[in-house]
């Protein structure tokens, strides 16, 4: 091989091990550059005569083109490398599943609320809502509730500071209190058509949310559900609280051979007062007899706390736990499975 040959060769294996273009940049100034080694072959043909000079001059020049052409191609090869890997590390892997935003939906007591409200609202019922925290004299005195009745008791009520109605001192321990507040809005409203003679438009109303108890189990939880009923009138009575509750729980539970039994049972501010019971002809709960609600024509003296005179106004209430209605519905039996907050459990009801 000759001494041009291996320039050649030196240069372009020099070139093969630059791994960066600086790398590649210092190789070739020692080949191509002023004091490099093609250069100092150039001006090493000063000397030579005319003729040598001409075949020399040009065997130094394609050893140059070789060079030159061994750079040009050793710089794109660097260049793709570097694009190559700026691609790998700007790479989107397109397989990688998406992060979705979750669909939110309602709590399957809250379906239980809003079914219950259309039902009676086509039944004409107004739906209304109370304070949670409540007076001594709302939950229980106004209420028929003595003094000295259990549910009065530290062990079934959480009482808080106060006892005022400014500053209520008890977490109410069902939602009868709407009852009396709503009542004696609606007859504040009347008052005066009724002083006049006149006769009070009847009060239908339901009154939904949240009651409070001391109770832990797997069937209570000192926060749960309830759904108050009120129906006032001049004539409105026992076989009308039948109907509408039976066509209330037929339509509830999409099932027109339910069975309704009303217990006599004993509340403070109902006489007589039921217990209601249902029991399904089908499906996996059929035959038993089911508590639902509690009942009753209300209490002379609590149409009395309304401001009525119970001589003239006449009427039923009852008190239901819409959780109690949701697990019947559909087929849970922890109640606490409601209130854990668990996705696995309430995303089964969207
Ligand atoms: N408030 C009662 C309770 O929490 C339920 C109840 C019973 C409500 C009879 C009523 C009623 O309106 O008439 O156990």
């Amino acid at each position: 091989m000759n001494e041009l040959d291996a320039l050649v060769d030196a240069a372009t294996g020099s070139f093969a091990q630059a791994a960066t273009p600086a790398d590649l940049e210092n190789a070739k100034a020692q080949f191509l550059g002023k004091s490099g080694r093609v250069t100092e072959l150039m001006k090493g043909m000063a000397a030579l005569p005319v003729d040598e000079k001409k075949v020399r001059g040009a065997a130094i020049n394609l050893a140059k083109q070789a060079i030159e052409a061994a750079l040009t191609a050793r710089r794109q090869a660097l260049a793709d490398a570097e694009l190559q890997l700026q691609l790998q590390a700007e790479a989107l892997d397109v397989s990688l599943p998406g992060r979705q935003r979750q669909q939110g939906g309602l709590h399957p007591v809250s379906l239980t609320l809003e079914r219950i409200e259309a039902i009676f609202g086509s039944m004409g019922f107004d739906v209304a809502q109370g304070p949670e925290i409540e007076t001594d004299w709302f939950n229980f005195t106004a209420l028929n509730t003595p003094e000295d009745h259990p549910a009065r008791s530290m062990h079934d009520t959480f009482y808080v500071e106060g006892g005022t109605e400014a500053a209520p001192n008890l977490l109410r321990t069902h939602t009868s209190p709407m009852q009396i507040r709503y009542a004696v809005q609606h007859v504040k409203q009347h008052r005066a058509l009724m002083d006049a003679g006149g006769v009070m438009p009847e009060i239908r109303v339901i009154a939904p949310g949240r009651t409070y108890r001391v109770d832990s189990d797997a069937t209570h939880s000192p926060m749960f559900h309830q759904c108050e009923g009120l129906w006032i009138g001049q004539n409105v009575n026992f076989k009308d609280l039948k109907v509408v509750f039976t066509d209330f729980c037929r339509t509830f539970f999409e099932s027109n051979d339910l069975v309704l039994r009303f217990r006599p049972s004993f509340f403070p501010f109902t006489e007589p007062s039921a217990e209601i019971d249902i029991q399904f002809q089908t499906g996996p709960l059929a035959g038993r007899w089911l508590e639902v609600a509690g009942s009753g024509q209300v209490h002379p003296n609590v149409v009395r706390n309304m401001g009525l005179d119970p001589e003239n106004y006449i009427g039923f209430a009852f008190g239901m736990g819409p959780d109690r209605l949701t697990m019947l519905r559909y087929g849970v039996n922890d109640l606490r499975l409601f209130f854990d907050g668990d996705l696995r459990f309430l995303s089964q009801f969207q």
